[in-house]
């Protein structure tokens, strides 16, 4: 596609989206893999691990679809969508030694492989990298989204180290928390997409909320898929939010629900850090038997819909009829 826009009148799924924006996706790989050229071997090596372990691209395609919603065509401001999948990598690389986590993409983490502290180092390292290449494009509104993002994505991983094994954390703590360490980087990819198609600062503001909306949507899928996916399709090992203590909506709306008796046993062993794999069976059948895990995806639906809603600002066009399906594949995945 790289020149011209797609005009498909109809409503996509989700595989002709992937279709119809492959030259735009290639066209980021090929900067994910040039721009991995660190004078640190070591570096470029973990990178590449995580990289090529796959991963949804679920960011770039958003700033792809974000800076399309004009008449524009992306150029070499591309190399922006493959910049913010670096600084998703590096958060990534980040979570895994915060989480202590063995599995991502299917693939051993990188603290597994090569440590801590080479995961936190190689992490530094694809920030900065980031960092560096974007100032180099001299647009301060770009700056200021991207930078703000991370700013925003380490309050809220500090915020939510915070709130570790703090079983009574209120929702609306938690959803502060997810806005800041999902929502922030997704509303920059957005917003950032938009400034390049040369949308009005109106409709910037807007994009940028649907990708708050829609981070805080996709986080809310994330974590009921923790405790109920497939762990081959996920690529990561389940249950992991409440082994490490992780406060999640399926437990806090869960716990209110328990005899009071087993909710004093269960909040004790979350505080202690003592929960053992029958535990986590046990609340997994509680959040069933009492909608923990429908509620949770009910308040993610909400959402998106506030999400779509940013959009109606836009008149119609095939990458906005793209954003929809893509809204609605967030939710509804099983990876
Ligand atoms: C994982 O993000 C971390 C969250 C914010 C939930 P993704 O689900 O986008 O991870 P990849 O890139 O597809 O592996
Ligand atoms: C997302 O939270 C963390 C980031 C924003 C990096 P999680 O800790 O739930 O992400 P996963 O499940 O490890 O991918
Ligand atoms: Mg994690
Ligand atoms: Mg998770």
């Amino acid at each position: 596609m790289g020149s011209g826009q797609p005009v498909v009148q109809r409503s996509l799924t989700m595989d002709e989206v992937w279709d119809l924006y492959r030259q735009d996706l290639e066209e980021i790989e090929s900067h994910i893999r040039r721009n991995l050229n660190s004078e640190a071997p070591l570096i470029n090596e973990m990178a590449a691990h995580i990289l090529d372990g796959g991963g949804k691209r679920i960011r770039p395609l958003l700033l792809s679809l974000c800076s399309r919603l004009t008449d524009y065509v992306p150029k070499n401001d591309l190399v922006l969508g493959s910049l913010i999948e670096f600084i998703h990598t590096a958060t990534l690389l980040h979570d895994d030694v915060l989480d202590e986590a063995a599995l991502r993409r299917g693939r051993p983490t990188a603290r597994r492989i090569w440590g801590n502290r080479a995961s936190i180092l190689a992490g530094d390292y694809l920030y900065s990298r980031a960092m560096h290449h974007i100032a180099a494009f001299k647009n301060h509104e770009v700056n200021d989204a991207m930078a703000m993002a991370c700013r925003m994505l380490a309050e809220g991983e500090i915020l939510q180290l915070c709130a570790n094994r703090q079983p009574l954390l209120p929702e609306s703590e938690y959803l502060r928390i997810v806005e800041y360490k999902t929502g922030a980087l997704l509303a920059a990819g957005c917003k950032v997409g938009g400034l390049m198609g040369g949308v009005s600062p109106l409709q910037a503001e807007e994009l940028h909320q649907f990708g708050v909306n829609l981070g805080i949507a996709f986080q809310l899928a994330d974590d009921w898929l923790d405790y109920t996916a497939n762990e081959k399709n996920l690529g990561k090992t389940l249950g992991q939010d409440l082994m490490q203590g992780m406060v999640t909506l399926p437990l806090i709306h869960v716990l209110p629900c328990l005899p009071d008796e087993n909710r004093r046993i269960l909040v004790a062993k979350i505080e202690r850090n003592a929960i053992k794999e029958d535990d986590l069976l046990q609340l997994t059948e509680h959040m069933h038997q009492h909608g923990s895990l429908r509620y949770t995806r009910a308040r993610s639906r909400e959402y998106i819909d506030a999400a779509l809603s940013n959009l109606t600002t836009f008149e119609d066009s095939t990458a906005k009829r793209a954003l929809l399906v893509v809204a609605d594949y967030m939710v509804n995945r099983d990876c």
